[in-house]
């Protein structure tokens, strides 16, 4: 077993009005163990007073889906690093498939989030995965190592390990049908050793890789136990009691 602390993160979506947020957060703050797992919510930016009211205090951490990297100015819909701060959101989602897909996000502009992030003090949790087309096709490997070095471009080594990395193969992410834990761990070890390749074996050992697509309180054991998989980042299970479950696996 490696000693890179556990990490469960879940991944509100657009999903929860200011008081469902409360009262979902009420219902797992107690039940959640977070001596040994990080657990971050990444919840919609309308939620962020609401969910500090109750997680103040506790070791639970506020996350963010996404950002824009300009400091300020003329970016009409967008929300800042700075911003994010001002509301207390330690971690933020960059990356994540729907926003490469639905809003046109390419790895140059993830880079530039990732490195923005890191400069403002925000922890990135940055996504990777492939179609099912490309998993058919055989190029999942070569696929996803693309992403992961244009990711970590002029990313300088003494933040290498501050960066979260989540492996979100597509044709999982709320579909219910999740990759197997063999699947998981296959592309998880895979990206460790781009990390290394990249850098050194010493700070791929550390960095934290985290399997999302269709996690639940059935699957996170055999997923989480993997030794290159440290967590999960949880779309659907993470808005239902559910989530209790895949953080005390
Ligand atoms: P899912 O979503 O758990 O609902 O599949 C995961 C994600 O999109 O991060």
């Amino acid at each position: 077993m490696s000693n890179r602390k556990k990490v469960v993160a879940g991944n509100w979506k657009m999903n929860l009005n200011t008081k469902e947020a409360k009262d979902l957060c009420s219902k797992l703050l107690n039940d959640c163990n977070t001596n040994k797992v990080d657990v971050i919510f990444c919840v919609p930016f309308t939620n962020f007073n609401a969910v500090n009211s109750v997680i103040n205090g506790t070791n639970i951490k506020l996350g963010a889906q996404n950002f824009y990297y300009e400091e300020k100015g003329a970016f009409t819909g967008e929300i800042s690093a700075d911003m994010l701060l001002d509301s207390d959101v330690k971690y933020v989602i960059i990356g994540h498939s729907e926003r490469r897909q639905i809003f046109k996000e390419d790895n140059e502009m993830i880079n530039k989030k990732i490195k923005s992030a890191l400069s403002k003090g925000l922890i990135p949790i940055v996504c990777c995965g492939e179609t099912l087309t490309q998993r058919e096709q055989n190029e999942t490997l070569d696929f996803i190592k693309s992403q992961i070095v244009t990711a970590f471009d002029g990313i300088n080594s003494n933040d290498v390990t501050k960066i979260i990395i989540a492996y979100e193969p597509i044709w999982a992410i709320g579909t219910g049908k999740t990759a197997t834990s063999d699947e998981a761990e296959e592309v998880c070890a895979y990206i460790r050793k781009v990390i290394k390749d990249l850098y050194n074996s010493d700070l791929s050992e550390q960095i934290r890789i985290l399997y999302g697509g269709s996690v639940n309180a059935k699957n996170a054991k055999e997923l989480f136990e993997k030794e290159n998989i440290d967590g999960g980042l949880v779309g659907g299970a993470s808005l239902k009691e559910d989530f209790i479950n895949i953080v005390n696996y």
